[in-house]
């Protein structure tokens, strides 16, 4: 059974479809290439990919070789990157944006994003950002919102087809938004039933700038953090409720930010789990399953929990001001 993915359409007409395939961690040689594949096959047609992740060549391989076998045409795909915040300095940009092009073998971005509000210096050739006494330094001889004025030649070279934000937290939207003419038209930002982060997303949403969800499964991966409690698709309620609908508590974690009108961007790299997490549109969560999911809230985030204190001590650093962290 072929899928169809509903698309929405974001504050400048483009249109993006709102499952996309998540692309961080996969590390096995060959693992990305095969899962990309697949992903296409299912009919996944949106790809969330960044220079940090190092492993754009391989999506871009796989994307190659379903266009090669006649399967999609690039402008079928949606495939979106990040400008990596050690590249913020304006001389430095092109060199982080027309890697992830070559790597990706594409000659234009769906949407591109500024994928931190903290630049970083660089570290040189090789080194993903300057680190000293093991820690991430931070650039503040620019800030978030000239690097977002100066990825604007992106839209107007056609490079990019949409240019966002990512990890931007309610005060640099704001200030963003008061400060800038060119509205973002997404946020990229960690949300799931531990994490919803409501306040943030309908800040966006009021604005019209799309939210798009990362960790929207709880980032198994990531939760090796002994002080994180139990995985998220562990949970008894969502549990409770997939057992009901015939589904599993995975799809249900998606619904629950689909049907709040975000996008998801969940990271599989096995065949079942890429089809599972795509089919979640045969079924609706109640207004009463919403309010016990939305109950779970603990403002757990899986991302800060690896790499909070790498950059704790930033001064734009996106989570600290709002920070309730209970772990
Ligand atoms: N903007 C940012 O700063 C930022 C930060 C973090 C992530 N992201 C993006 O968001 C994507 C998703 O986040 P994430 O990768 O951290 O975490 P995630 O999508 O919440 O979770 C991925 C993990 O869940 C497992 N999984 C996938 N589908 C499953 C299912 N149906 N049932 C049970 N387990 C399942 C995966 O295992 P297998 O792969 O082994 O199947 C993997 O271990 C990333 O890949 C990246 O593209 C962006």
């Amino acid at each position: 059974r072929n899928m169809e993915i509903p698309i929405i359409e974001l504050n400048n007409g483009v249109k993006m479809p709102m499952v996309g395939l998540g692309t961080s961690k996969a590390k096995k040689p060959n693992e990305l290439r095969e899962a990309v594949k697949v992903a296409i096959d299912a009919g996944y047609r949106h790809f969330d990919c960044a220079w940090i992740y190092g492993n754009e060549k391989e999506v871009g391989d796989g994307i190659r070789d379903k266009i090669e076998d006649g399967t999609v045409k690039r402008e079928d795909l949606f495939i979106v990157s990040k400008l990596w915040r050690a590249y913020s300095r304006p001389e430095l940009m092109d060199e982080c944006f027309n890697e992830s092009l070559r790597r990706l073998g594409v000659d234009y971005f769906d949407l591109y994003l500024e994928h931190f509000p903290n630049p970083t210096m660089h570290g040189g050739p090789g080194v993903l950002e300057l680190i000293e006494n093991g820690k991430s330094v931070e650039d503040l001889s620019i800030d978030y919102v000239t690097v977002w004025k100066n990825m604007q030649k992106y839209l107007e070279s056609g490079k990019a087809r949409a240019l966002g934000v990512s990890n931007f937290n309610e005060f640099q939207m704001s200030r963003l938004l008061r400060e800038c003419d060119v509205i973002p038209a997404v946020n990229q930002i960690e949300s799931h039933p531990y994490l919803n982060n409501d306040k943030l997303v309908k800040l966006c949403q009021s604005r019209h700038i799309a939210v798009v969800a990362y960790c929207p499964l709880g980032s198994a991966e990531r939760i090796n953090v002994s002080t994180l409690g139990s995985p998220l698709l562990d949970d008894p309620e969502l549990n409770h409720i997939a057992l009901r609908l015939g589904k599993t508590p995975a799809q249900v974690a998606l619904r629950f930010n689909i049907q709040r009108n975000i996008l998801v961007i969940p990271k599989s790299v096995t065949t079942s789990r890429i089809k599972e997490n795509m089919d979640i549109f045969d079924f609706k969560l109640t207004d009463d399953d919403m309010k016990v999911i939305y109950g779970l809230n603990r403002n757990r985030r899986y991302l800060t929990a690896h790499f909070y204190n790498f950059y704790a001590h930033h001064k734009f650093n996106p989570f600290r001001y709002i920070e309730t962290r209970e772990f």
